[in-house]
């Protein structure tokens, strides 16, 4: 996996500000860290299927490290030449609410700014999932679809917000 921050990088040091300190650090994952994905999404989200395809434009895939233990992931790809899309995340259950998702989020942000994409986009499920909700809304993201999702019994709302 390739560094891509450390909450001590003076570039990220105010924007990570994680309170798991110079324990957290975000890397860029590759194919082969796959399998430790996968057991990240299923502990979090308790399924087998990960994304419906890896086969993407731009895929990236960002995993946080508590010292050298994964404790979360976040994968997106490019949803159109503006558009980047954050297509799923997640973080351990005993290590969420100490600036993880944040600075996966950020970390994603800044990597996709510099590929030359104009907005950041997510879908999330409000009851299944509040607290992306409450992130998004809280970091500026805007409502800009919803919809209900029979699969999962769940409003799916889409989020964007101009880099
Ligand atoms: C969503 C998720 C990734 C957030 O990760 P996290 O590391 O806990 O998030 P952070 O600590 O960076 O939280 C950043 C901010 O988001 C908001 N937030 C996050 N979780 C929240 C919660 N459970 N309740 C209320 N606000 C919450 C807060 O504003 C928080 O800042 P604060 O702690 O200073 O108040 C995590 O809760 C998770 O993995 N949930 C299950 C899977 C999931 O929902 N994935 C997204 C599907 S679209």
């Amino acid at each position: 996996m390739e560094i891509i921050t450390h909450s001590t990088d003076s570039l990220f040091s105010t924007r990570l500000s994680s309170s798991l300190g110079d324990h957290l650090t975000i890397a860029e994952a590759q194919a082969d860290d796959l399998p430790e994905i996968a057991l990240l999404n299923d502990e979090i989200f308790q399924e087998e299927r990960i994304i419906n395809s890896f086969d993407r434009d731009d895929l990236l895939m960002l995993v946080a490290l508590y010292d050298d233990e994964p404790i979360g992931f976040k994968i997106g790809y490019r949803e159109n030449r503006f558009v980047f899309y954050s297509a799923k995340g997640g973080v351990k259950e005993q290590f969420r609410r100490q600036g993880v998702g944040k600075a996966m989020l950020y970390a994603m942000v800044d990597r996709v700014q510099q590929m030359g994409y104009k907005r950041l986009a997510y879908d999330t499920f409000p009851n299944m999932h509040p607290a992306m909700t409450i992130m998004g809304l809280r970091e500026g993201y805007s409502v800009v679809r919803a919809d209900f999702n029979h699969a999962y019994h769940d409003f799916r709302i889409r989020f964007e917000k101009k880099l």
